[in-house]
C-alpha cells in the first residue's frame, strides 16, 4: 500500500521521482449523504435496513480507493438499539474478531468494524451511545447515560476514537458529558483530524479548540442540518467554515429533504468545494458515496473547480433567519450600471459597490435583493444564541423584507429566475476584534452552492489603530444567479464569554502581532 510505503520509505520517494510525489500529495476521502428511514418497519427492522446500506457503500466500487469513509449524524440506531462505544485505548484490538469484547458493544458495530478491516479502511460512524454508569459520573436515575456519539475505527477495525456532542439541538433524550471533550485521531497517511457533530459548527466549543488550540487541520463533521436561508444553508455553512478557519472539511449529512435535511461534501479550505451534494430537486433523499482526493494541508496553490449542478433546488424545506426585521437593509433598486451603498449597525459599517444589469424579462417573477447588515444576538430554535455581526446581499421574492430569504415556486421546466445580473460586487467590512470569532464568506447562487475560489476573492486584514478586521469580498465572474453574498461573523458566545474573560489582554496581544498591518488599502472612509 503506497500510504505506508510513504510513511516508512520517504526518502525512496524522492530518489524515485514522479510517480511516488504525484500520489504523495493527497489523501483519498468520502463522505456519504444518506436517506434514513424513519417509519414503515419495527426500530430493529429500520437499523437492519441502514446497516446494510451503510456495508454496501463501504464496498462499493467507488469506495475502492478510500483512506477514510465519514457516515452522518442520526443514520444509522435510534435510541430503542443502543449500544456501547468503548474508550479508545480501552481495548486496543479490532472489535470485529477476538473474545473478551464488552457485551453490550452492538452486533452491528462489530459488523462496522469487521467492515473498516475487510476493507482496510478508517471509518466514521455517528450512533447512538450507551454508557453504563461508573460510580462517581453523573448518573441518570435508569443507571446509564445516552450520548449521540462518533466512533472512529482504524483499518484493523480497531476504536482509536470516540466523541461525543457537546452541543445539543434538540435532543431531549440525549446526555451532555460533564466536559466538551476534543476528539482528534491520527492516521497511517499523516494526517490528524479532529472530528464533531453538526450544531457544534456554530459554537466555539469544541471545534473552534480544535483548530485554534490543538493545530488541526482536518476536520470531521458528521450532520443532520435544517438549513436556513438566506446564510446557513448546509452546503454554503460548509463551504464557509472551511474557508473561514482555511483548513479541510470532511461533512457527512442526513438526506430527508422533506424535512429541510440535506448536505454533504468535501472542502479544501479556500480552494473551495472538492465534491458536494444537496438534494432539493426531490422530495426523496439519497444514499450517496461522494469522494475527493484531499491535498495535503497546506492546499496547493490552484484552485479546484467543480461545475455546479443545475436543476435549481426547489424542493427543500428551508428556514428563515428569525431576525430580518431587526437588520438594517436597502432594498436594490433595478437598474443598468453601477452604484454603491454604505450601511452600518452598532459597531458595523458595510461598503457595497455594485455593477448590475436588467436581465429577467418579468421582473414581477424574479428575485429582488437587499443589502444588509445586522449586529446582535440571534437564536437557533430559542436554545442557544451566537452574537452575529453580517452584512451582505441577499435575494428576496419581492420588495418586501419578510419575503427575503424565501425561494420562488417552481416554474416547470424554467431557469431559475433572478432579475439582476452583477458584473461587479464587491462588500468591505469593518469587524471588530473578539478573541473569539470566525469570519467566513457566505455566498450561494440558486443551485443552493456557495461560490467557488474562482468565482470570488476573499481578504481580510487586521487593523492595529482602530482594533477591527477589515475584510473584502468581491466577485470575479459575472453572476446572474446569486442569492447570498456576503460576510459572515459568528462572534460565538461574545456576551457571556466577556464576562468571564480579561478581554483586553487578548486585545492587546492580537494587535501586537498584527504589526505588520497597514490598512490602507481600505481607505475609503471607515
Ligand atoms: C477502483 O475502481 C475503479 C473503477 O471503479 C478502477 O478503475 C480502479 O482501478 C480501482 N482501483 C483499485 C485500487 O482497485
Ligand atoms: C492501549 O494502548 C495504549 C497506547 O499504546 C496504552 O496506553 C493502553 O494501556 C493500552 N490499553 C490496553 C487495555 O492494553
Ligand atoms: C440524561 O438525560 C435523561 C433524559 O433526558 C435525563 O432524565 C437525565 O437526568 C440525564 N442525566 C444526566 C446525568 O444529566
Ligand atoms: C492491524 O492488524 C495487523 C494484523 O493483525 C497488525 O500487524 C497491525 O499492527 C495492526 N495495526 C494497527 C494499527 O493496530
Ligand atoms: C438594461 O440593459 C439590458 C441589456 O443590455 C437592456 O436589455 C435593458 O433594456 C436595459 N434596461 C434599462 C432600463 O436601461
Ligand atoms: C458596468 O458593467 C458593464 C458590463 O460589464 C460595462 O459595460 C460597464 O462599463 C460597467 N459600468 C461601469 C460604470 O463600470
Ligand atoms: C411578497 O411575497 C410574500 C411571500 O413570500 C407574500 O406573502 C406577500 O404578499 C408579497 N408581497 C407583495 C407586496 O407582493
Ligand atoms: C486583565 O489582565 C491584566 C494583566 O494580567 C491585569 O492587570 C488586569 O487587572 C486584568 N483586568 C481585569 C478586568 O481582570
Amino acid at each position: 500500500m503506497w500510504r505506508s510505503l510513504f510513511w516508512s520509505f520517504c526518502g525512496l520517494i524522492v530518489l524515485f521521482g514522479s510517480t511516488w510525489t504525484a500520489t504523495s500529495t493527497y489523501y483519498t476521502a468520502g463522505v456519504v449523504e444518506f436517506r434514513l428511514r424513519v417509519s414503515g418497519a419495527s426500530s430493529a427492522q429500520l437499523l437492519d435496513e441502514h446497516l446494510e446500506a451503510y456495508l454496501a457503500l463501504i464496498r462499493s466500487p467507488e469506495a475502492n480507493e478510500t483512506d477514510i469513509i465519514v457516515f452522518p449524524e442520526g443514520t444509522l440506531n435510534s435510541v430503542l438499539q443502543l449500544t456501547a462505544v468503548p474508550a479508545p485505548g480501552s481495548f486496543n484490538n479490532s472489535l470485529c474478531n477476538g473474545a473478551q469484547i464488552d457485551e453490550q458493544v452492538a452486533p452491528f458495530l462489530r459488523q462496522l468494524a469487521c467492515a473498516a478491516q475487510e476493507t482496510s479502511t478508517y471509518l466514521v460512524i455517528n450512533v447512538k451511545e450507551r454508557e453504563a454508569c461508573e460510580t462517581g459520573d453523573p448518573c441518570s436515575s435508569n443507571g446509564y447515560n445516552v450520548f449521540n456519539t462518533n466512533v472512529v475505527f482504524d483499518r484493523n477495525g480497531t476504536v482509536i476514537s470516540r466523541y461525543r456532542k457537546w452541543n445539543l439541538y434538540l435532543e431531549p433524550m440525549t446526555n451532555q458529558t460533564a466536559a466538551p471533550e476534543l476528539a482528534t485521531f491520527q492516521t497511517d497517511f499523516g494526517v490528524t483530524f479532529g472530528h464533531i457533530i453538526c450544531f457544534d459548527m456554530l459554537f466555539y466549543t469544541p471545534a473552534q479548540d480544535l483548530i485554534e488550540k490543538l493545530d488541526v487541520r482536518d476536520v470531521i463533521v458528521t450532520k443532520m442540518f435544517n438549513s436556513e436561508l438566506p446564510f446557513l444553508t448546509a452546503s454554503q455553512l460548509q463551504q464557509g467554515w472551511a474557508w473561514g478557519n482555511n483548513v479541510n472539511l470532511l461533512a457527512a449529512g442526513a438526506s430527508y429533504p422533506q424535512a429541510g435535511i440535506s448536505g454533504s461534501g468535501i472542502y479544501a479550505g479556500q480552494q473551495g468545494a472538492l465534491v458536494r451534494r444537496m438534494v432539493g430537486d426531490s422530495d426523496e433523499g439519497v444514499r450517496e458515496l461522494l469522494v475527493a482526493r484531499v491535498p495535503f494541508w497546506p492546499t496547493p496553490a490552484e484552485a479546484v473547480d467543480v461545475p455546479r449542478p443545475l436543476p435549481a433546488q426547489r424542493r427543500l424545506l428551508l428556514l428563515q433567519q428569525p431576525r430580518l426585521e431587526d437588520f438594517n437593509t436597502q432594498l436594490l433598486e433595478p437598474h443598468n450600471g453601477s452604484s454603491s451603498y454604505r450601511l452600518c449597525q452598532q459597531d458595523l459599517c458595510c461598503e457595497f459597490q455594485l455593477n448590475t444589469t436588467i436581465v429577467a424579462n418579468n421582473i414581477e417573477s424574479s428575485y429582488h435583493y437587499r443589502l444588509g447588515v445586522f449586529v446582535g444576538q440571534r437564536t437557533y430554535e430559542e436554545a442557544r444564541y451566537s452574537v452575529v455581526r453580517l452584512c451582505g446581499l441577499f435575494a428576496c421574492h419581492n420588495a418586501s423584507l419578510e419575503s427575503c430569504g424565501q425561494l420562488h415556486d417552481e416554474v416547470e421546466g424554467e431557469a431559475p429566475s433572478t432579475y439582476l445580473q452583477f458584473s461587479e460586487l464587491s462588500i468591505r467590512g469593518e469587524f471588530v476584534q473578539r478573541e473569539r470569532r470566525l469570519l467566513m464568506p457566505s455566498t450561494l447562487s440558486s443551485s443552493l452552492y456557495a461560490l467557488q475560489a474562482s468565482e470570488m476573492d476573499w481578504q481580510l486584514e487586521e487593523c492595529k489603530d482602530s482594533a477591527k478586521t477589515l475584510v473584502e469580498m468581491r466577485l470575479l465572474q459575472l453572476q446572474s444567479e446569486l442569492l447570498t453574498f456576503g460576510i459572515y461573523g459568528n462572534y460565538f458566545d461574545e456576551r457571556s464569554a466577556a464576562k468571564s474573560q480579561n478581554l483586553s489582554v487578548a486585545m492587546l496581544l492580537l494587535s501586537g502581532l498584527m504589526l505588520w498591518s497597514s490598512c490602507s488599502w481600505l481607505g475609503l472612509g471607515f
